[in-house]
Parts: structure tokens; sequence; C-alpha cells
């Protein structure tokens, strides 16, 4: 692990498509509840707040995907963001995305680079 990352979860944990791991990490002195999903091959993380109403998404423990797998969907109003950006792409987030946070998988793990 370089400088500046913390170890989120394997990189075996995520499937394609498939349920989320959740973590927590300080942004501007507060504790905020965040996930890592995996898209296109590659871990992408965010903040678990929803661009409607800063409510977590998940509607189980972990499940961010719509059916289709297309798509994060958050379970209180069906808002859906594209898995790669976190953009809005339907529903009420009405073109607030959700914020994306930088990871890196490497030596079969997957890590958090730059945050506390
Ligand atoms: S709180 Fe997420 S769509 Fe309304």
């Amino acid at each position: 692990m370089a400088d500046g990352e913390r170890l989120i979860c394997a990189a075996g944990e995520l499937t394609e498509g498939g349920r989320g791991v959740r973590f927590e990490l300080t942004r501007f002195g507060k504790v905020q509840p965040a996930f890592v999903v995996r898209y296109d091959g590659r871990p992408r993380a965010f903040l678990n707040q929803c661009g409607h109403v800063p409510v977590e998404l998940d509607w189980q423990e972990g499940e961010f995907f719509d059916d289709s797998r297309l798509y994060l969907i958050c379970a209180t109003h069906g808002a859906l963001y594209h898995p790669a950006s976190g953009a809005c792409v339907g529903g009420r987030c009405a073109g607030r995305g959700l914020i994306s946070l930088p990871v890196v998988e490497r030596d079969g793990h997957v890590y958090l680079v730059g945050t506390q």
C-alpha cells in the first residue's frame, strides 16, 4: 500500500455489476458513508449519498445496481446513476450526480487514494 492509500477490500469481493462494498471515509472533518462497485472491469467508488435527498442509496446493504445491472439506483425514489461516472441518468437526481472517489486496484486489493 502506497502513502495516501487506504485498503477498502479484496479485489475479488467486487464482481461485475454485483454487490458493492460499503466503507466510510472522513471528508471535511465528517465521517461519511461510501461504497465501491465493479463496472466495466474497474472498481468505481462514490459517496453513498443520493443527488436528490442526501440519503444512502442501497435498498439492501451492498445492493447498488438496478435489475439491469447497468445503472446504480437509489432505493428511495429510484434515481439512476451511471456507474462509470456517477452522472445522473434519470429520475429525481435531476442532473445532480454522485460524488466519485478515487480508487485503484493493485495486487489483488482495492485502495482508496488520497483521502484520510
Ligand atoms: S432520495 Fe434518492 S431518488 Fe429521492
